[in-house]
């Protein structure tokens, strides 16, 4: 039986791939490749293509005997989702209904889905639980929100059981120094920052120093990449060994404000990292920390790398070690 993950090729995907290939698993992988990397893929079967061709689909489906579904595949842009959400809605949302259809025809009953933190929106408190208010304020989070929804519709009518993930902050790369983040554009603070390390930038802006915290800057729960790909496993273990469907998320409960995160790398890497303040960036909120404790008590889930330091140096091991990402 293999596990099928979809945009397993992009930069959370990629690590779920290596974890599950580490244990054994048998992986196949469908990535449009649109964002992702051939060369992210470490292991497995890949199969190139979009999820919203439905013989595309069918031939992975058919072709594998796929006992449940890790769910990447989507577009994560923040601010090009409120330029064009429909783009949005069409490849995150009917991708995914496809997605599900076929998982219904092939009689597939598992789902671990790759959701966000910017399911909530400005929150109503901190830290964020999964109880609280779902209001997000912009299409991508909104459109994360209605494939999660559009999930559970499909275990009420079909037994589809799922376990969405909301992550926080994703950071860091496989300790391996084979895989890590390179996005086309990069928007990410900790990548940004260390491309100025490296030279290939002048300085990082900081979107804003006026903001309700200690320092003024917008504090934020940084979660290795890594932590995030082992909690997919266990998600999928709980799904088969009968579970039910529920949401959790994924942050390590600790808020680092953007100057923290800026004065960490000058110390990992050695380097200035001149930075220069700006207006804030629009739809940021002041702080978004997670509770993970139902992650923690429910799928047993133990971030085993969660200061912000070596978060950070593995983030470094692979930017220095591949300056030009997967092109080096
Ligand atoms: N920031 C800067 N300068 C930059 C880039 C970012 O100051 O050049 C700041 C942002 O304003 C924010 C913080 O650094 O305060 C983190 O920004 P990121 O863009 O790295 O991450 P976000 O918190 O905006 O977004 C992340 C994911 C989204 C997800 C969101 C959920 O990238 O996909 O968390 O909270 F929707």
């Amino acid at each position: 039986m293999a596990v099928l993950v979809t945009g397993g090729a992009g930069y959370i995907g990629s690590h779920a791939v290596a974890a599950l290939l580490e244990k054994g698993e048998e992986v196949v992988i469908a990535d449009s490749l649109y964002q992702g990397h051939e060369q992210a893929v470490l292991g497995g079967k890949l199969y190139i293509g979009d999820l919203r061709d439905e013989q595309f689909l069918a031939q992975v489906f058919g072709e594998n005997d796929i006992d449940g579904v890790i769910h990447f595949a989507a577009n994560s842009l923040v601010g090009e989702s409120m330029e064009d959400p429909g783009k949005y809605y069409h490849n995150n949302v009917y991708g995914t209904l496809c997605l599900l259809e076929q998982m219904k025809k092939a009689g597939v009953k598992r789902i671990v889905f790759s959701s966000t933190a910017a399911a909530y929106g400005e929150p109503e408190r901190v830290p964020i639980d999964e109880y609280d208010r779902t209001v997000p304020t912009n299409a991508y989070g909104e459109t994360k929100l209605a494939m999660e929804k559009m999930i559970r519709w499909f275990d009420t009518a079909h037994g589809i059981k799922s376990i969405s993930l909301r992550y926080f902050n994703a950071a860091g790369a496989h300790e391996s120094g084979k895989i890590g983040e390179d996005h086309h554009p990069e928007t990410h603070l900790v990548p940004l920052v260390l491309e100025v390390a490296l030279g290939q930038r002048e300085h990082i802006t900081v979107f804003g120093d006026d903001y309700p915290t200690e320092d003024g800057t917008c504090i934020r729960d940084y979660v290795h990449v890594s932590d995030l790909a082992d909690a997919h496993l266990l998600a999928l273990d709980r799904l088969r060994q009968g579970g039910e469907s529920a949401v959790y998320n994924l942050g390590n409960g600790l808020g680092y404000s953007v100057k923290q995160v800026i004065e960490t790398a000058r110390h990992v890497t050695g380097h200035a990292i001149p930075a220069v303040t700006r207006d804030r960036r629009a739809g940021d909120p002041a702080v978004l920390v997670a509770s993970s404790a139902r992650a923690r008590d429910e799928l047993g889930w133990s971030p085993s790398r969660s200061r912000l330091e070596d978060i950070i140096s593995s983030s470094w091991n692979w930017h220095r070690t591949h300056p030009e990402g997967f092109k080096s």
